[in-house]
């Protein structure tokens, strides 16, 4: 009898191992995982192949067994209960920690102010007011300027809430507040023509024991300082370490709320963000799926403010994510925009890129994101190209596109470069920080900031 249940453990638990290798890729982002993290890459090829191993150990004891050849059954009994316990523990641990099951989305959430896609009646973008309440409420929102205000009721009780504001005059300070709760003041996007100024930042890694997110904070302190004035944030993927994880998600969103509250903003997507099943809490908490949309998903769309038009790209570990639908809406995007506007791509994966091979991917000119979207930039005309993933500062120039490695804002340093990009114009691998950039009619000035605001350089981009 015992020995039936050892065996059928023994069988269960390589089924386990399987069942926990099928969910891993049936997850987004898996297959860019594989592709370029080595480490994972063997961790999966070791469990599937631990897996077979126990079943064909299992199998073969049964039958010895069955023969009564005990001296071989004893040191085949060890291996194959060793490998039932592993296999077991494998499951349990992507149960409960990776989270086949989700854990609770996060209770109570400060609300943010994000850039909805498109564009609204007077030429700037609309916003949703997103925040998630601990219990299911039908809350009130109220919002507006010194001429009117506007009252949005909820008439059905959800943790979700999203407010969209819509009809938006440019550069005005309008007001919310929920509830009646204390008033919350933002600025409107500036009006086509007059100068726009945004922060870009990436990779801040929230949940990683090397990143320095006290230099992520004191970051958001100055992108947050009224003195100055930025109008909108960028975020630009990587905001946890490991998407699955609430906890991260709580500290990181409650870090950036010093920003979000007040000044719109826009995430991106990034590959740590939507790991082993992080694609939900990155839809939930960074672009939830109840905003009006005008163009693209959740994961890649459009705005404007006025001529220039933001492209946010849904490109994580490389182009695996870049299908023929995401470059069909791109192209369709980038064919209905003026010769004279700015166009601005956003997305996390990066382009050209001076860098080093870590865990046998090359960190450094990425062939197939050249291959498949710089080809389109160049036909279009695109002005300027910002990415994160190397952590790095970077500015590169290619047939009048310049791409830009925005910084990391908390995330561990990369190491010194061993590749130099041709494309490169200047790199530093030195310095936290992230990118600021005033577009002001026909010149775009690019500063990289420090922690403390300082500059690190500043250059100066035409359009294109
Ligand atoms: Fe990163």
């Amino acid at each position: 009898m015992m020995r039936k249940i050892l065996f059928w453990l023994a069988v269960l638990a390589a089924a386990l191992m399987f069942v926990f290798l099928g969910w891993a890729f049936s997850q987004h982002g898996t297959i860019g995982l594989v592709t370029v993290n080595g480490t994972f890459q063997k961790l999966f090829i070791i469990l599937g192949v631990l897996g077979l191993v126990l079943l064909g150990l299992a199998l073969f004891e049964w039958r010895l067994q069955a023969r009564k050849q005990k001296s071989t059954t004893n040191i085949l009994s060890t291996a194959v209960r060793i490998l039932t316990v592993l296999g077991i523990a494998i499951f349990v641990f992507g149960f409960f920690y990776v989270g086949i099951i989700p854990g609770p989305l996060e209770a109570g959430q400060t609300p943010q102010l994000l850039i909805e896609s498109g564009s609204g009646i007077n030429g700037v973008p609309n916003m949703a007011v997103t925040y998630r309440t601990p219990k299911p409420a039908s809350d009130t929102l109220i919002w507006g300027s010194d001429a009117s205000a506007v009252t949005l009721k909820e008439t059905t009780p959800a943790r979700e809430h999203i407010f969209s504001l819509t009809n938006l005059h440019p550069d005005i300070r309008y007001w919310y507040q929920i509830n009646l709760g204390q008033k919350e003041y933002f600025n409107s996007l500036p009006a086509a023509g007059e100068p726009l100024h945004f922060a870009i930042t990436s990779d801040a890694h929230f949940g990683s024991g090397d990143s320095q997110n006290n230099l992520t904070e004191e970051m958001l302190q100055q992108i947050a300082n009224p003195a100055n004035h930025f109008n909108l944030l960028f975020s630009m993927g990587d905001l946890v370490e490991h998407g699955f994880t609430d906890s991260q998600w709580q500290q990181a969103l409650q870090a950036v709320s010093a920003v979000t509250e007040n000044i719109p903003t826009k995430y991106a997507v990034g590959n740590h963000d939507t790991i082993l099943g992080g694609l939900n809490r990155w839809e939930t908490y960074c672009d939830p799926a109840g905003i009006p949309l005008q163009n693209g998903t959740q994961l890649y769309q459009r705005f404007d403010d006025g001529n220039v038009h933001f492209l946010v790209i849904d490109l994580e570990w490389s182009a695996e994510d870049f299908n023929s639908a995401q470059s069909a809406w791109l192209e369709q995007q980038l064919a209905g925009i003026p010769k004279d506007d700015w166009t601005i791509v956003i997305g996390h994966g990066f382009y050209y890129a001076s860098g080093s091979i870590v865990d046998g991917w090359k960190w450094y000119d990425n062939k197939e994101t050249t291959d498949k979207l710089t080809p389109i930039f160049e036909k279009y005309g695109v002005d300027m190209v910002f990415s994160g993933h190397d952590h790095q500062m970077e500015l590169l120039q290619k047939s009048g596109v310049s791409y830009v490695i925005a910084g990391t804002f908390g995330g561990a340093l990369d190491p010194q470069r061993t590749y130099t990009s041709p494309e490169s114009v200047w790199y530093s691998s030195t310095n936290f920080g992230f990118a600021d950039v005033t577009i002001n009619g026909n010149t775009a000035d690019l500063v990289f900031r420090a922690p403390d605001g300082s500059v690190i350089n500043s250059f100066t981009i035409p359009k294109n």
